[in-house]
């Protein structure tokens, strides 16, 4: 049949046969990237994260994402160590997972990521783990506005926050750990960017923030190439929205669905894509909307992303 196709072909015009070799070629890619996709979402087998290191580094883990990683971290039979800025919820979460994993176990730091000595705390962060193998690192702490606002109208303490906390928090963290991972020869490290700078080509009304998650993107990607061949794996997660207290205060987001998941969803795939692609989307739901995404042309997802920063700006 397909010699059939190829006689009929030679046939036809200069432009018919072009244009049948752009499809055919087309198709091939498809194909090939769906086969892929069901590869990885079906067959393909979560690494051992014990082989990293024993011990693993959450930040912004009393709440959402970061708090459904460390109980599942847990569950893997890692050791926990908690970052994040409010000791009370810390000590709350570490309870509840030692309750939960009796083997686990844990050890909190409060770090305000907003503050203005993050350098010294992780310096004391550095001397309080000492001579603990730590495997895996997830910088997922992550903040954005209060609500969608123009770039005018964001106020600048705000701002410095969005970026102290973004940027400076995971490029200082992970500055501070990875030279042990480098020693050790081992390690993987999850940097939680955002579908705001990825999936969708500009989030108005979020700018501030999707610019820090293109930060994140382009950092993991660097550092992806740069600490390959000591053995590190570091990765860009990019997730769309998940149900979480951030998605329901700039989304409005009340509950899960197919295409939202709950925390603990989410960190389900994600923890299965550790230590493989330099970028990735691990929940299935989000990347059917991103395969989507990519069939719209950039004006469409444009004038779709502002009329919702102004709908939800004014709801
Ligand atoms: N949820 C989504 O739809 C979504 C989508 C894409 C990307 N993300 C990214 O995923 C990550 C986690 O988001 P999430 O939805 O799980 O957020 P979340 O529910 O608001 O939780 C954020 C965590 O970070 C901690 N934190 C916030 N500000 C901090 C600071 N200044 N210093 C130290 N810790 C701080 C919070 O502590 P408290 O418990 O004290 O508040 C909490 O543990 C973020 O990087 C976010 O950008 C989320």
């Amino acid at each position: 049949m397909l010699s059939t196709c190829f006689i009929h072909l030679k046939t036809q015009p200069l432009w018919i046969i072009i244009l049948s070799l752009l499809g055919f070629l087309s198709i091939v890619k498809n194909t090939i990237f769906l086969l892929k996709w069901i590869f990885i979402k079906i067959f393909r087998k979560p690494k051992n994260l014990k082989n990293y290191g024993s011990w693993a580094l959450i930040t912004g883990s009393t709440d959402g994402i970061g708090k459904a990683f460390a109980f599942q971290l847990a569950k893997k039979g890692l050791n926990l160590i908690l970052v994040s800025r409010n000791l009370s919820k810390l000590k709350n979460v570490s309870s509840e997972i030692r309750a939960k994993y009796p083997n686990t176990l844990t050890k909190i730091f409060g770090i305000e990521f907003s503050g203005p000595n993050i350098s010294a705390r992780i310096i004391e962060m550095k001397e309080d783990i000492k001579g603990l193998d730590v495997g895996v690192l997830i910088n997922n702490v992550g903040v954005t506005y209060p609500s969608a606002m123009f770039f005018h109208e964001v106020d600048e303490e705000i701002w410095m926050n969005l970026v102290r906390v973004n940027v400076g928090g995971t490029s200082l963290i992970t500055r501070g750990i990875i030279e042990e991972m480098v020693a050790r020869k081992k390690g993987a490290i999850v940097n939680i960017g955002s579908g705001a700078s990825i999936v969708v080509p500009s989030h108005p009304l979020y700018a501030i923030y999707a610019a820090t998650k293109a930060y994140i993107d382009q950092l993991s990607r660097c550092l992806y190439v740069e600490y390959k061949h000591y053995g590190i794996d570091v990765q860009c997660q990019v997730p769309l929205y998940v149900s979480t207290k951030m998605a329901s205060t700039v989304a409005f987001v009340e509950k899960p669905s197919i295409f939202i998941p709950s925390a603990g969803k989410y960190v389900e795939s994600a923890i299965e894509s550790i230590g493989y692609e330099a970028r990735c989307t691990p929940y299935w739901g989000h990347s059917i909307q991103w395969w989507f995404a990519s069939l719209l042309p950039s004006a469409v997802l444009d004038a779709w992303r502002l009329s919702t920063g102004i709908h939800r700006r004014v709801a």
